[in-house]
């Protein structure tokens, strides 16, 4: 068997260093898709009609085309349009964010519409005003019983943010493929890669199981 890891050995600094270089723009874009996909939702409820079409129409197609394709617009295509050089950290965050949103919408809709409808029939007989029974009654309760589903969104964001090697931006799975170039191993690095992206999804994990905990305590 063909295996040394001794030769990684040197690169190592180099490749936690891509740790941070790939969370700092998932957690932008979760904290980005996570605003944004709530207004969608918002937009979705909503009794006026052209805003429900927005939304939907928003969401079918952050949905309905291939992340990497989004990416690659965002990152090669607009500049072609606009003639503004965008950076990769920038199209990853653009990129990630919108398409994030579309599926947070749909999660943090169907968390709102669960809600009993007692609930807002009495919000609305005390006279609560829509802002503030969304704001304080409705969103915690729905923020509550769609954790479980928010939590598999970013665990799908951690790992799908591999994609953005593909834009020459220097992140985990970059730096894999450049350990793998340099030192002729390609086994080692990924592996140690995989490694660490298991740790970070397994720690998301972690947070999303003590969060639902303290949730249900408070009940
Ligand atoms: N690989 C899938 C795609 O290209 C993943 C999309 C991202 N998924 C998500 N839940 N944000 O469409």
């Amino acid at each position: 068997m063909n295996l040394d890891f001794s030769q990684i050995v040197p690169y190592i600094p180099f490749i936690l260093e891509g740790i941070w270089v790939t969370l700092k723009f998932v957690i932008v874009a979760i904290i980005f898709g996570f605003v944004f996909g709530s207004i969608l939702a918002l937009l979705k409820i909503s009794h006026i009609k052209p805003l429900n079409w927005f939304a939907d129409a928003y969401t079918s197609i952050f949905r309905g085309t291939p992340l990497i394709l989004q990416l690659m617009i965002i990152y090669f295509a607009i500049p072609q349009l606009t003639g503004y050089d965008i950076s990769p950290f920038l199209s990853a965050i653009l990129a990630f964010g919108l398409n994030s949103s579309a599926y947070i919408s749909e999660i943090i809709r169907a968390g709102i519409q669960a809600v009993d409808k007692g609930q807002v029939e009495a919000a609305q007989a005390l006279g609560i005003p829509y802002r503030l029974m969304m704001k304080d009654l409705i969103f915690p309760q729905a923020l509550k019983n769609i954790l479980p589903a928010l939590m598999n969104e970013f665990i799908t964001l951690t790992k799908e943010s591999a994609i953005v090697s593909t834009i020459g931006y220097l992140d985990l799975m970059r730096r894999a493929q450049v350990v793998g170039a340099d030192t002729y191993r390609n086994f080692e690095p990924l592996i140690f890669v995989g490694l660490i992206y298991w740790v970070m999804v397994m720690g998301l994990t972690l947070i999303g199981k003590r969060v639902e905990r303290k949730l249900k305590y408070s009940d």
